[in-house]
């Protein structure tokens, strides 16, 4: 039986939808109240037993690599002010056990060019994906709920959930309709509502058989002119069974500004630091 050990990171994109915040630092730098996205995400992958995390990354996006890496200065001068929690804090943000590994991808070429980016460091083992703009809230966390069904399945897995039908140009949408339940049977790339399969989306979370990266190899550019992972598993799905999940949890869109501050307010509200501060604040406006 084989088990999700590795996840990979797209991290490479521009986040133009937020400049100029994200003129000279990575969206996935920004963070829901104390932590980057890009934190939740890897504390999810690491709740699931992933150990090896591999980000795909690009021009400007040092301080992703410098976040999950030792602050010595950091570290020395808290040391020094014995500020111990803060300090176990920021030594703690990645478990000794796990390895960082990061890959450049030189050009944008689309989400599914960023995962084949990432073959020579996969090679022939199933693997997550997380977008780490969508920001899920569960326990247990979505990957963890997702590496178990793949535990008793065998085969790959999209987190999926239903949107409103006008919004389907935004999202990888399935079709589950064939003989056995939860099977995709068909996957469009950001459809029209009135030439999409379903309501049903794919969000950021993914286990993928590693046979995606001989379809993503062969893939010219889709929607939008990218290299699309949801054409890779258009291809995956007639050769391998591909299961639509519905997870349990709260999905925030951190790629759009709204999605973004609707996460801001809920994880606000239950910060133990801030949570009950904030709360009366909110109620006295
Ligand atoms: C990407 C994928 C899309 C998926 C979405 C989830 O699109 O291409 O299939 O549904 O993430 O957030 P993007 O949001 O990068 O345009």
């Amino acid at each position: 039986m084989r088990r999700v050990r590795k996840c990979v990171f797209p991290v490479a994109g521009m986040g133009s939808r937020f400049l100029p915040a994200t003129k000279a630092s990575p969206k996935e730098m920004m963070p829901i109240v104390d932590k980057p996205l890009i934190q939740y995400a890897v504390e999810e992958a690491v709740a699931a037993g992933i150990t090896d995390m591999i980000f795909i990354t690009g021009r400007n996006k040092r301080s992703i690599e410098d976040h999950f890496d030792k602050a010595y200065e950091v570290e020395a001068e808290l040391a020094a002010r014995g500020k111990t929690e803060l300090l176990a804090l920021v030594q703690g943000i990645v478990p000794k056990h796990v390895n960082c590994i990061y890959i450049r991808q030189p050009e944008a070429l689309g989400l599914g060019h960023a995962v084949l980016c990432a073959e020579p460091v996969v090679n022939d083992e199933p693997f997550a994906v997380i977008l780490a703009d969508d920001l899920i809230d569960n326990e247990p966390p979505v990957l963890q709920q997702m590496a178990q069904v793949y535990e008793q399945r065998q085969c790959s897995v999209l987190g999926v959930e239903e949107v409103p039908r006008e919004h389907t140009r935004q999202y990888g949408i399935v079709r589950t309709d064939g003989a056995e339940p939860g099977a995709v049977s068909a996957i469009v790339e950001k459809p029209r509502p009135e030439e999409a399969p379903s309501n049903l989306a794919v969000v950021g979370r993914y286990i993928l058989s590693p046979r995606i990266f001989a379809h993503l190899s062969k893939l010219q550019a889709g929607a939008g002119g990218e290299i699309q992972l949801t054409d890779g598993i258009a291809a995956l799905m007639r050769e391998e069974k591909v299961l639509a999940y519905r997870f349990q949890g709260i999905r925030y869109d951190c790629g759009s500004k709204l999605g973004y501050l609707q996460a801001m307010v809920a994880y606000g509200r239950k910060h133990p630091e801030v949570g009950a501060a904030f709360n009366a604040y909110l109620k006295s406006l």
